[in-house]
């Protein structure tokens, strides 16, 4: 590690010492970018009154789906009823049971319930933190229906192994793209393995439309029943016979139309992600590079030569190896780091399995825990009681680093600097180390910002 001790100031932050990182640095995190362009296709939005129109979505839909080469986009006001729409869309319904990862956001897995059916968590790989293949194929029965697979921090789930597993149980697959706009798996885009795929575009998104989701397929029978559940304006499309008759009321009870305001950023969107991509990518493959070898810490990023890559590279994790840091707490090492100035958020999500809402309440008056309200397997309170040793025991070992937009390297450099002063000068840390505090390591959710308060 090239040392840092002539660099500057080498005392740490938290202890007195001068930050690393200096200046405001807002452009390097400024987002999403608004130009002119955007402000005039929204203008013309607003001009001609047609928020709530469909034309400009329906644009929107199309090109995105050219774009990311299949034949169905469906937009929806957010990501989550893309995944809601796209799960009905599928065929998920009462009794069956969909098999999802509980290190995740909420909204990945919540909508199981909407629907009657069951979710069965399965555990992560501790690399990809995405889901484990291996611990797929235990879980399925005559019940499962479908697979939710979150590329998580971007990282593409295995898709070559879980299309494998799905194609030959006959489940359909639901990829949640929340975090991956752009990502390859070994080449090919993800959003193109599973049946349905789903992507949140909400503002702190790498693709950031404001409020909006978009729900992808090439099945028409998908399409056309996401359609049904939630975009009743659209029911001009249908052309399934057994769908027909039902026309005009959304069956989900659901009203799914997005703000055209937001599918005019959209578009113009389309147009720029490519290069604002291309720069993010550029800035965290430098920050990672620079980093790798660095003790007690490690990029989570695909295999360089794997062909797959991280997109947009929302939410962006790194390992923490305290064995290599003389057993330091995550939480006083991210304390320390942040200190300098630079982004270090200790954990990435609390388990899901282990929140109330899963393992007791009774969120619709079934008179048992709604995980189990429709379950018809042999035995619920098993499922209730579900472990994941690798989801549970993973916050102490993952963090969050800075999400750059650009490639500014003189800026990125005081970011690297203070990752590396930390590591440098660790031992400084032991001394008032709290390991206790690592426990409480998580959250529900990684999108608060202050303004959501
Ligand atoms: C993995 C994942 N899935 C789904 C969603 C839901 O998207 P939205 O917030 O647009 O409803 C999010 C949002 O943060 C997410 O992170």
């Amino acid at each position: 590690m090239r040392s840092v001790m002539s660099e500057r100031n080498n005392k740490l932050a938290l202890l007195g010492g001068q930050p690393a990182v200096t200046g405001e640095q807002k452009e390097l995190f400024h987002w999403p970018i608004i130009t002119k362009r955007h402000e005039e296709a929204v203008l013309e939005v607003l001009r001609s009154g047609s928020m709530s129109a469909l034309g400009v979505t329906t644009e929107f839909e199309e090109k995105y789906a050219k774009n990311l080469g299949r034949k169905y986009g469906l937009a929806s006001p957010n990501g989550t009823a893309s995944i809601l729409s796209g799960l009905y869309g599928l065929g998920v319904g009462v009794g069956d049971e969909v098999i999802a990862p509980s290190y995740t956001y909420w909204a990945s897995v919540m909508q199981i319930y909407n629907l009657g059916a069951t979710p069965v968590f399965a555990d992560i790989d501790p690399e990809s933190l995405s889901m484990d293949p291996s611990d797929i194929e235990h879980r399925i029965t005559p019940r499962t229906k479908a697979l939710v697979v979150v590329h998580l921090g971007g990282y593409p789930a295995d898709m070559d192994a879980i299309m494998d597993i799905a194609k030959r149980h006959r489940i359909k697959v639901l990829e949640d793209c929340s975090h991956a706009h752009g990502a390859l798996y070994k080449g090919r885009e993800v959003g193109t393995f599973g049946e349905a795929a789903a992507f949140s575009l909400m503002s702190v998104k790498s693709f950031a439309i404001g409020e909006g989701g978009m729900l992808f397929t090439d099945d028409r029978r998908i399409y056309e029943r996401a359609i049904m559940f939630g975009h009743y304006r659209k029911h001009g499309k249908i052309k399934l016979e057994e769908l027909k008759k039902y026309i005009g009321v959304p069956l989900g009870g659901a009203k799914n139309r997005l703000n055209q305001m937001s599918s005019a950023i959209g578009l113009v969107h389309l147009e720029m992600y490519p290069e604002w991509m291309a720069g993010i990518d550029k800035a965290m493959n430098y920050f990672c590079d620079e980093l790798e070898g660095t003790p007690g810490i490690r990029p989570i990023r695909p295999p360089k030569g794997s062909g797959s890559t991280k997109g947009g590279w929302y939410f962006p994790l790194f390992k923490y190896l305290p064995e290599e840091m003389e057993g330091l707490s995550l939480t006083r090492f991210s304390d320390a780091v942040k200190a300098e100035g630079t982004t270090c958020n200790p954990g990435a999500y609390s388990p899901l399995h282990l929140h109330p809402a899963f393992t007791e309440l009774d969120i619709y008056g079934h008179g048992k825990p709604t995980r189990i309200a429709h379950y018809r397997g042999d035995d619920p309170d098993l499922l209730l009681k579900q472990t994941l040793p690798v989801t549970e025991n993973m916050n102490p070992f993952v963090f969050e680093v800075p999400w750059f937009k650009h490639f500014q390297k003189k800026e990125i450099d005081q970011h690297i600097l203070a990752y590396r002063k930390v590591v440098e000068n660790h031992q400084e840390l032991l001394a008032d180390d709290d390991k206790e505090k690592d426990k409480e390591i998580g959250s529900f959710s990684s999108a608060f910002s202050k303004d959501d308060l």
